[in-house]
């Protein structure tokens, strides 16, 4: 099941690391989010060496739908009425910026970028919808309220919102490696402090930044406890006009829509990992119902790491450290989340003062019901009699038949058939008998 990303473009390699070396940042995780840090750190004048377990871009890059967006899945309107408007704003801008900085490097780095609108729809509720874009209007963004979308069924509402982009992440992530010291087959095992050990050799670093998605040291930081993970299901159509925008349904259970090409992706069918849910059903059925026309050529799933108050973890990976960092909890805007993760970090490592490093700490205060609410989703499964067992913490795995895998209901992790780890944040494989 992979993406049309990954058909289009071929990957550059990388070595694996065989002997020790010192630089002043090690970057655990060669996705869009480690690949960017590493990057605007060097930049900076800072030597880093990206550290990979398997490929660059092997991960979570290469099934995102890659939207630049200032869509979350909290709307502003929402978000200014539980948050406050000062720490929308930080957000919204935040996003913006990010939004700049692609469009700035992908001037030099041929990734089919295109600035449009994006829209987020609403099929019921038009009052909704003019809230949200009276919410972005007070914010500075120039949105618009209308009902004329390219959708082929009339919707009550959207919120259209300039200066998005899409690209190819891919091509982006690739072009964004040059010159950078990147490791691949290297997986970190531990950290001695600042030093990662890996299978054959050590980076003796002066900061490390993880970012491997859910972060992997689970002694520290409780990422497991204020954080889950979803599972998002996107098909690749052929025969469908292209839309000219982004889509997105304000609606829980909605889809979200893009054109790449000659394909139209739809996606949606959202739920955690190993927990029941309807997953490619719903594109599918959307397809069936509006684009009768279009063919379905390609299928995949994609995941996502959520916070309890939608908002990214960037900062010290736990309270009150200064040497080792993290950038995780993006939700659905994992493009636009990585570039802000990494932006943070570039300032917080290099001395520099950024207006968002307090919002997004990732040791800010939660609430404690989404908490306990987190927490005891584990619970059930941990306690379960089933087997497989997950190598994380032990829960109970589901057979998920969809994508022919093991899926942890716990925190999320993914294993093959074989029991070889696809998603963290489990460290190693399973051993399976079916
Ligand atoms: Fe934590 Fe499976 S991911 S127990």
């Amino acid at each position: 099941m992979r993406s049309v990303w990954s058909e289009t473009v071929s990957p550059p390699s990388f070595p694996r690391l065989e002997k020790d070396v010192s630089v002043d940042v090690a970057v655990i995780g060669g996705g869009m989010a480690g690949v960017l840090c590493a990057a605007l750190l060097r930049e900076r004048g800072l030597e880093c060496a990206v550290l990979e377990a398997d490929r660059v871009g092997g991960g979570i890059t290469a099934n995102t739908t890659a939207v630049l967006s200032v869509q979350t899945e909290t709307l502003n309107a929402e978000r200014i009425r539980k948050q406050g408007f000062e720490a929308a704003k930080l957000l919204l801008d935040a996003e913006r910026d990010a939004i700049g900085r692609f469009r700035a490097h992908a001037e030099k780095i041929p990734c089919e970028l295109t600035v449009l609108p994006a829209l987020t729809y609403s099929l019921c509720d038009a009052e909704k919808m003019k809230a949200e874009v009276n919410a972005l209007r007070s914010l500075g963004l120039d949105a618009t309220f209308t009902t004329d979308t390219p959708l082929p069924f009339p919707v009550a509402g959207a919120a259209q919102m300039p200066g998005t982009a899409q690209f190819h992440p891919l091509k982006f992530l690739y072009g964004m490696t040059n010159g950078l010291q990147i490791y691949e087959q290297t997986k970190v095992l531990r950290l001695d402090g600042t030093t990662a050990v890996t299978e054959r050799a050590r980076v003796n670093a002066k900061k490390i930044v993880v970012a491997t998605h859910f972060p992997f040291i689970n002694r520290h930081g409780l990422y497991f406890l204020k954080m889950y993970q979803k599972r998002s299901f996107v098909i690749a159509c052929k025969g469908a006009k292209p839309l000219g925008c982004t889509i997105m349904d304000e609606a829980e259970d909605g889809v979200y829509l893009r054109s790449a090409g000659e394909f139209l992706l739809i996606g949606g069918g959202d739920r955690r990992p190993g927990k029941k849910g309807c997953g490619f059903d719903v594109p599918r059925e959307f397809r069936q119902r509006y684009y009768p026309q279009a063919k379905e050529v390609r299928a995949w799933g994609n995941q996502d790491c959520v916070t309890l108050d939608d908002l990214p973890y960037i900062g010290p990976y736990r309270s009150g450290g200064k040497d080792v960092f993290v950038m995780t909890g993006f939700g659905g805007c994992g493009m636009t989340g990585s570039m802000i993760g990494a932006s943070v970090l570039a300032d917080e490592l290099t001395g520099q003062k950024n207006r968002c490093a307090k919002l997004f700490d990732p040791s800010r205060r939660m609430k404690p019901l989404p908490l306990l609410r987190n927490g005891g989703e584990a619970v059930k499964d941990l306690l379960a009699l089933r087997r497989p067992r997950c190598s994380h913490m032990g829960c109970a795995l589901r057979w998920n038949p969809e994508e022919k895998s093991w899926d942890c209901p716990c925190h999320g992790s993914r294993f093959r058939a074989n029991g070889r780890i696809i998603d963290n944040p489990a460290t190693r494989g399973i051993q399976t008998k079916r």
